[in-house]
């Protein structure tokens, strides 16, 4: 039993060990992890725990590291090649998971990708090149990833979760990240509606920072990471992807089936303030 209360059991013994958990017998492909501190990593775990098949996807040089993150996984999953802008490898790995297991039931988008012009303030000088590139990887790629996967889902449907950042507002540095991300909840709308009647749900989870490799390369994160505690009423720990996680398979499992074409924000509170918050704490200590 783990901590959530769900987790593997063998009460029928040996030779028919029985799963539970929200996502029991579920088959989820999770794109995204490269170290230990990637949200998508938190997210495969989690999956799992709640009784979940993982595979993983990483690409190019990237495949290593990935490999290297999924041993420190239990069960280790298989990590398949699949550059998100490359089709041939979308249809190659959908054709793996078909003979691994049958069909498929969730896929975890958790690509984001921009050239450094795209980033840090300079935002009226980023060539169209580099912001096309930004968009084909962390945007178009979801509906790749939908038109590649979704036939694998059964007649009674599946779900696809991604990870975005509030692209409502503009944010200091973030530049054209910021569209991609606006593109991306398009998207998840878009793909919401065309894939409704096949019973597929298509959800976007709106993350606080959270201190991986690709927060690294957002110049100023860490002024975005403090402005986070702030305003945050619930507070926020940019360490712990954990509640992301949970969301994620919240919106994987059945318990979300009337959830569609959703911006999920799991960010503290961060995003219903206006203004940083004032310390209470301390008002409250003077009365
Ligand atoms: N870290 C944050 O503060 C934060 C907040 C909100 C949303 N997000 C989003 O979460 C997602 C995961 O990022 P992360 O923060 O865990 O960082 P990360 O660096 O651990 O993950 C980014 C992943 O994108 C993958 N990727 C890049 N180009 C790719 C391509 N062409 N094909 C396939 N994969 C590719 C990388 O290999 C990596 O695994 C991203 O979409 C990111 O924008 C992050």
């Amino acid at each position: 039993m783990d901590s959530a209360g769900s987790m593997v059991s063998s009460s029928d013994g040996p030779d028919a060990p029985s799963v539970e958990g929200i996502l029991a017998g579920k088959r989820i492909l999770v794109t995204g992890v490269l170290t230990p501190k990637s949200i998508a990593y938190s997210i495969a775990e989690a999956c799992q725990r709640h009784g979940a098949e993982v595979v993983l996807t990483s690409f190019g040089r990237a495949m290593s590291l990935t490999q290297r993150s999924a041993k420190r996984m239990s069960p280790a999953p298989d990590v398949l090649e699949m550059d998100a802008t490359n089709v041939e490898q979308a249809r190659a790995v959908a054709v793996a998971v078909r003979e691994r297991w049958g069909g498929l039931d969730g896929v975890v988008h958790a690509i984001g990708f921009a050239p450094e012009d795209c980033l840090g303030g300079h935002f009226l000088e980023a060539p169209w090149e580099s912001v096309a590139t930004a968009m084909h990887v962390s945007a178009f790629s979801l509906k790749t990833l939908a038109a590649e996967f979704v036939p694998l889902m059964p007649p009674t449907g599946g779900a696809l979760v991604a990870l975005t950042f509030d692209a409502t507002v503009a944010w200091p540095l973030y530049d054209w990240m910021g569209p991609t991300k606006a593109a991306l909840e398009a998207v998840g709308r878009y793909l919401a509606r065309d894939l409704g009647r096949r019973h597929v749900r298509v959800n976007t989870v709106s993350a606080g920072p959270l201190e991986t490799m690709a927060a690294k390369s957002i110049p100023g994160f860490s002024t975005l990471k403090d402005a986070w505690v702030g305003q945050a009423p619930l507070g926020w720990n940019a360490a712990d992807a954990g509640p992301v996680a949970d969301t994620t398979v919240f919106l994987l499992s059945e318990m979300a089936r009337g959830i569609s074409g959703e911006v999920i924000h799991v960010d503290g509170g961060y995003h219903s303030q206006g203004a940083p918050l004032l310390d209470h704490r301390g008002e409250q200590e003077e009365q």
